[in-house]
Protein backbone atom coordinates (compact mmCIF):
# COMPACT_ATOMS: atom_id res chain seq x y z
CA UNK A 1 0.00 0.00 0.00
CA UNK A 2 1.24 3.73 -0.40
CA UNK A 3 1.03 6.55 1.94
CA UNK A 4 -1.77 9.30 1.85
CA UNK A 5 0.71 11.74 0.56
CA UNK A 6 1.67 9.62 -2.41
CA UNK A 7 -1.97 7.99 -3.28
CA UNK A 8 -3.04 11.85 -3.15
CA UNK A 9 -0.83 13.42 -5.23
CA UNK A 10 -1.11 10.55 -7.92
CA UNK A 11 -5.00 10.61 -7.74
CA UNK A 12 -3.94 14.41 -8.73
CA UNK A 13 -1.64 13.49 -11.60
CA UNK A 14 -4.37 11.38 -13.10
CA UNK A 15 -6.53 14.59 -13.35
CA UNK A 16 -3.73 16.16 -14.69
CA UNK A 17 -3.15 13.50 -17.54
CA UNK A 18 -7.02 13.51 -18.36
CA UNK A 19 -7.06 17.19 -18.20
CA UNK A 20 -3.92 16.93 -21.02
CA UNK A 21 -5.96 14.86 -23.07
CA UNK A 22 -9.30 17.34 -22.92
CA UNK A 23 -6.59 20.19 -23.94
CA UNK A 24 -4.84 18.15 -26.90
CA UNK A 25 -8.34 17.37 -27.95
CA UNK A 26 -9.63 21.39 -27.66
CA UNK A 27 -6.71 21.84 -29.76
CA UNK A 28 -6.88 19.26 -32.26
CA UNK A 29 -10.40 20.87 -32.97
CA UNK A 30 -9.49 23.92 -33.26
CA UNK A 31 -6.90 23.01 -36.09
CA UNK A 32 -9.26 20.88 -38.02
CA UNK A 33 -11.30 23.81 -38.38
CA UNK A 34 -8.28 25.57 -39.61
CA UNK A 35 -7.54 22.92 -41.97
CA UNK A 36 -4.07 21.76 -41.02
CA UNK A 37 -5.83 18.25 -40.76
CA UNK A 38 -1.84 16.43 -39.89
CA UNK A 39 -1.46 18.63 -36.80
CA UNK A 40 -4.78 17.88 -36.01
CA UNK A 41 -4.13 14.76 -36.23
CA UNK A 42 -1.00 15.10 -34.21
CA UNK A 43 -2.67 16.65 -31.25
CA UNK A 44 -5.52 14.18 -31.54
CA UNK A 45 -2.91 11.10 -31.08
CA UNK A 46 -1.16 13.19 -28.29
CA UNK A 47 -4.88 13.30 -26.52
CA UNK A 48 -5.08 9.25 -26.40
CA UNK A 49 -1.70 9.17 -25.18
CA UNK A 50 -1.95 11.53 -22.33
CA UNK A 51 -5.41 8.93 -21.29
CA UNK A 52 -3.31 6.03 -21.60
CA UNK A 53 -0.60 7.51 -18.78
CA UNK A 54 -3.59 8.81 -16.59
CA UNK A 55 -4.85 4.47 -16.78
CA UNK A 56 -1.24 3.64 -16.54
CA UNK A 57 -1.57 5.80 -13.12
CA UNK A 58 -4.89 4.56 -12.33
CA UNK A 59 -3.67 0.95 -12.77
CA UNK A 60 -0.78 1.50 -10.34
CA UNK A 61 -2.88 2.84 -7.84
CA UNK A 62 -5.05 -0.08 -7.57
CA UNK A 63 -2.25 -2.69 -7.81
CA UNK A 64 -1.00 -0.99 -4.73
CA UNK A 65 -3.72 -2.24 -2.68
CA UNK A 66 -4.90 1.53 -2.59
CA UNK A 67 -7.75 4.02 -3.63
CA UNK A 68 -8.76 5.94 -6.73
CA UNK A 69 -10.88 9.16 -6.46
CA UNK A 70 -11.67 10.63 -9.69
CA UNK A 71 -12.06 13.94 -9.78
CA UNK A 72 -13.72 16.61 -11.63
CA UNK A 73 -11.76 17.87 -14.86
CA UNK A 74 -11.84 21.40 -16.04
CA UNK A 75 -12.84 22.74 -18.93
CA UNK A 76 -10.04 23.30 -21.39
CA UNK A 77 -8.96 26.48 -23.43
CA UNK A 78 -10.96 26.53 -27.20
CA UNK A 79 -9.63 29.98 -27.90
CA UNK A 80 -6.00 30.05 -29.69
CA UNK A 81 -4.27 32.10 -31.17
CA UNK A 82 -2.40 30.61 -34.37
CA UNK A 83 -0.68 27.48 -34.96
CA UNK A 84 2.67 28.68 -33.42
CA UNK A 85 1.18 30.12 -30.21
CA UNK A 86 -0.82 26.46 -30.06
CA UNK A 87 2.35 25.00 -29.67
CA UNK A 88 4.05 27.46 -26.98
CA UNK A 89 1.30 26.40 -24.92
CA UNK A 90 1.65 23.07 -25.60
CA UNK A 91 5.17 23.20 -24.37
CA UNK A 92 3.83 25.71 -21.38
CA UNK A 93 1.71 22.67 -20.17
CA UNK A 94 3.82 20.21 -20.58
CA UNK A 95 6.77 21.77 -18.83
CA UNK A 96 3.92 22.30 -15.61
CA UNK A 97 3.47 18.50 -15.87
CA UNK A 98 7.06 17.69 -16.08
CA UNK A 99 7.30 19.78 -12.73
CA UNK A 100 4.47 17.93 -11.40
CA UNK A 101 5.99 14.51 -12.04
CA UNK A 102 9.23 15.78 -10.66
CA UNK A 103 7.09 16.49 -7.61
CA UNK A 104 5.64 13.06 -6.99
CA UNK A 105 8.99 11.55 -7.28
CA UNK A 106 10.79 14.19 -4.49
CA UNK A 107 7.77 12.86 -2.12
CA UNK A 108 8.42 9.30 -3.11
CA UNK A 109 11.95 9.81 -2.08
CA UNK A 110 11.13 11.99 1.12
CA UNK A 111 9.39 8.66 1.75
CA UNK A 112 11.55 6.09 0.84
CA UNK A 113 8.79 4.92 -1.49
CA UNK A 114 11.44 3.15 -4.00
CA UNK A 115 8.47 1.69 -6.00
CA UNK A 116 6.83 4.66 -6.73
CA UNK A 117 10.19 6.15 -7.58
CA UNK A 118 10.57 3.81 -9.97
CA UNK A 119 7.00 3.77 -11.43
CA UNK A 120 7.60 7.03 -12.10
CA UNK A 121 10.79 7.06 -13.74
CA UNK A 122 8.84 6.19 -16.59
CA UNK A 123 6.93 9.07 -16.88
CA UNK A 124 9.87 11.72 -16.65
CA UNK A 125 11.72 9.82 -19.50
CA UNK A 126 7.98 10.58 -21.29
CA UNK A 127 7.97 13.73 -20.16
CA UNK A 128 11.55 14.67 -21.73
CA UNK A 129 10.86 13.41 -24.82
CA UNK A 130 6.95 15.17 -25.62
CA UNK A 131 8.96 18.27 -24.28
CA UNK A 132 11.71 17.79 -27.18
CA UNK A 133 9.27 16.79 -29.56
CA UNK A 134 7.12 19.94 -29.11
CA UNK A 135 10.29 22.38 -29.13
CA UNK A 136 11.33 20.88 -32.55
CA UNK A 137 8.22 21.35 -33.99
CA UNK A 138 8.11 24.88 -32.80
CA UNK A 139 11.31 25.65 -34.08
CA UNK A 140 10.32 25.06 -37.47
CA UNK A 141 6.84 26.60 -37.42
CA UNK A 142 9.17 29.96 -36.13
CA UNK A 143 11.61 29.14 -38.97
CA UNK A 144 9.03 28.54 -41.70
CA UNK A 145 5.23 29.57 -39.92
CA UNK A 146 4.63 32.41 -42.78
CA UNK A 147 6.23 30.41 -45.63
CA UNK A 148 2.50 28.40 -46.46
CA UNK A 149 3.78 26.20 -48.66
CA UNK A 150 6.51 24.80 -45.37
CA UNK A 151 3.44 24.46 -43.28
CA UNK A 152 1.47 22.76 -45.60
CA UNK A 153 4.75 20.10 -45.93
CA UNK A 154 4.89 20.11 -42.13
CA UNK A 155 1.22 19.33 -41.97
CA UNK A 156 1.30 16.28 -44.31
CA UNK A 157 4.94 15.17 -42.07
CA UNK A 158 2.83 15.49 -38.93
CA UNK A 159 0.07 13.78 -40.55
CA UNK A 160 2.26 10.41 -40.63
CA UNK A 161 2.22 10.09 -36.94
CA UNK A 162 0.73 6.76 -36.23
CA UNK A 163 0.52 5.91 -32.35
FE1 LIG B 1 1.31 12.74 -19.90
FE2 LIG B 1 2.16 15.04 -21.66
O1 LIG B 1 1.88 14.43 -19.98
Amino acid sequence: MISNTINEILNEQINKEFYSGYLYLSMSAHLKELGLCGFASWTRLQAKEEVEHGLKIFDYIINRDSFVTLKQIRTPEFEFQGITSIFNRILEHEQCITRAVMEIAQKAEEESDRTTLNFIEWFIAEQNEEEEAVKNIIKRLELFGDDKVALYLMDKELSKRID
